[in-house]
């Protein structure tokens, strides 16, 4: 069989396509209980979690609407500092709003940390989170999450949204990004 360049990224699958699209599908009957009678506010935030969240939706059976942020973090490109700033603020307003955040990853926490502050000075009614991948060894400050697909150990993966330099976010499973490709300092 031969390889398409996309593959040649590839290391090790960590998380194959139909153990995402299962996992995904419990995440929507757990959350779908948890809301009985309320209707959901999806914040996706840009560019990563926008795949997990249109597979995720199709699986809720409460009422929800989805909206979407994009911030990017000052200070150096490949680590997050926590200091981020908002390129895109939602559109929808989220006061008195049950709001689920949507993420593809947590790694350090810090840009979800920051994003939840933010979130909550708004008032919404309730303010959770749910994220496809966490990486508990790089936690710096905790984030109270409310659902999590996968946790995963520290490596740099791509895959179902994630991106190495903006690319493989279109790979339907998780994998490590090959050791042939300069993994950022991280
Ligand atoms: P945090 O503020 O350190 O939690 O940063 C989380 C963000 O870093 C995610 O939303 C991703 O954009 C990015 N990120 C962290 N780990 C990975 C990875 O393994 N692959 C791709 N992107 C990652
Ligand atoms: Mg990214």
């Amino acid at each position: 069989m031969t390889q398409t360049e996309l593959e040649r990224a590839v290391g090790e699958i960590l998380i194959e396509e139909e153990a995402i699209q299962a996992r995904i599908g419990e995440l929507g009957v757990e959350i779908s209980a948890d809301y009985t009678g309320r209707d959901l506010l999806l914040v996706g935030v840009l560019k990563g979690a926008v795949f997990f969240m249109a597979d995720l939706m199709r699986e809720l059976t409460v009422p929800c609407e989805i909206d979407f942020m994009a911030i990017s973090s000052y200070g150096a490109a490949t680590d997050s500092s926590g200091v981020v700033r908002i390129l895109k603020d939602l559109d929808i307003n989220v006061s008195g709003r049950d709001v689920l955040v949507v993420e593809d990853i947590i790694d350090s926490g810090l840009t979800l940390s920051y994003l939840m502050r933010n979130l909550r000075a708004r008032k919404p009614a309730s303010l959770e989170v749910v994220t496809l991948l966490t990486k508990p060894e790089r936690r710096e400050i905790d984030v109270p999450v409310r659902y999590v697909g996968f946790e995963i150990p520290n490596r740099f993966v791509i895959g179902y949204g994630l991106d190495f330099a903006e690319r493989y976010r279109n790979l339907p499973y998780v994998a490590v990004l090959h050791s042939d490709l300069i993994p950022p300092p991280h």
